[in-house]
């Protein structure tokens, strides 16, 4: 696949779609690998990328698992697709379904869903359905209509999905010339992004391509932790949160169903779990945006959190080269961003602004 364009479709022998014009893509993948060189400095580390998987179509890491999903429930001839969602994956199905001429369920928990991507799910012409209820509750409800074979779902308890997501892992191997970083930070929710990230690298390494492998590293919010309290208890099983809390709407999340997967990856690669609280995801979120230009909503922060205070707790060695995954762009929450901010500044007079330069 060396000639072809960094996508997710550069690796098309290694994804479940037989027949290529069945695949409905918006061209999802092929995300920039930034090196960040002012956080290095700033944090005292050797090597730092960030991967920003906000940069794809719908904004957000979902679409590389939509492009397969979707395209698989179009080989499948389906024709009514669904989710529940913290927002980012409705976001994602609901363009991906409306580029496939799907109709479309999104179930969303009311009132907690960042407004961009609200906004998203309604322009794509997706049903919206907000709940009385967090997400748990409403992966619950739509688990059930596909249960009844009244909807095809596409949660990352489709396998197709994270079939798609793998192509990260891929993808960072593959820009670095073959040479593994030692370490991946993913922000988590229902896990299935850390978990299809890690069979990403495996498959590379099985495959010859790579001699070594990441240590998977997993963050979650202070309010939503149970793959970090089951990993620091060395436990395969997670403790469900029935009242999920956190800034990081996207990863509010109390009883992921990947759970299982995400903590085999941890453990497996010799990896880590830790939490970070609101207050850190929000000065993360900021200090990325300032030191690298690069703005992304408060759950992908999580990850630059993250690996702060871990290096802080001295469990990332500052030798370490580092690739910290962002999930989604900042625009799909500009709520947060302004609250974390400084009020604007207001003048009367062009005096008043010559002040302000001098300042
Ligand atoms: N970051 C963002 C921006 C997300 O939207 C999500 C999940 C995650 C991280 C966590 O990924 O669930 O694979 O561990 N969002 C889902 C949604 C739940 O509905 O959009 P995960």
């Amino acid at each position: 696949f060396k000639n072809r364009v960094f996508s997710v479709w550069r690796y098309f022998e290694l994804l479940p779609i037989k027949n290529r014009e069945k695949i409905i893509s918006l061209k999802e993948g092929g995300t920039p690998l930034y090196r960040c060189r002012n956080l290095e400095e700033e944090l005292g580390v050797k090597e730092l990328y960030v991967k920003n998987e906000g940069a794809n179509p719908t904004g957000s890491f979902k679409d590389r698992g939509m492009t397969v999903g979707v395209s698989k429930a179009n080989e499948l001839n389906i024709k009514v697709v669904g989710c529940a969602s913290t927002g980012n994956t409705s976001a994602s199905l609901a363009a991906y379904s409306a580029r496939a001429k799907m109709k479309c369920l999104v179930l969303l928990p009311k009132g907690k869903v960042a407004l961009g991507k609200l906004a998203q799910a309604m322009i794509y012409g997706a049903k919206v359905v907000e709940i009385d209820g967090n997400f748990d509750k409403a992966l619950d409800m739509v688990n059930e209509l596909a249960k009844e074979g009244l909807i095809y779902l596409l949660n990352s308890i489709n396998p197709f999905r994270l079939e798609g997501q793998k192509t990260i892992g891929y993808e960072i191997a593959d820009e670095l010339n073959w040479e593994v970083p030692d370490r991946v930070i993913v922000p988590v929710g229902n896990a299935g992004n850390i978990s299809a990230i890690w069979k990403g690298f495996k498959e590379f390494y099985e495959l010859g391509f790579i001699n070594e492998l990441p240590k998977m590293t997993g963050i979650q919010a202070e309010g939503a932790k149970p793959i970090v309290e089951a990993f620091k208890k060395g436990k395969r099983e997670i403790e469900p949160y029935e009242n999920p809390e956190t800034i990081a709407t996207a990863i509010r999340i109390g009883k992921p169903v990947n759970a299982k997967k995400a903590l085999n990856a941890i453990y497996e690669s010799n990896g880590y779990a830790e939490s970070v609280s609101d207050e850190e995801i929000i000065k993360a979120q900021k200090l990325l945006a300032r030191k690298e230009g690069i703005f992304v909503e408060p759950a992908s922060a999580s990850s630059i959190a993250g690996l702060i205070k871990l290096l802080d707790e001295g469990v990332i060695d500052r030798s370490e080269r580092i690739v910290c995954i962002t999930t989604g762009h900042g625009l799909k929450d500009p709520d947060a961003a302004i609250r974390a901010c400084e009020e604007t500044i207001k003048v009367k007079s062009l005096d008043e602004l010559k002040k302000l330069l001098s300042s």
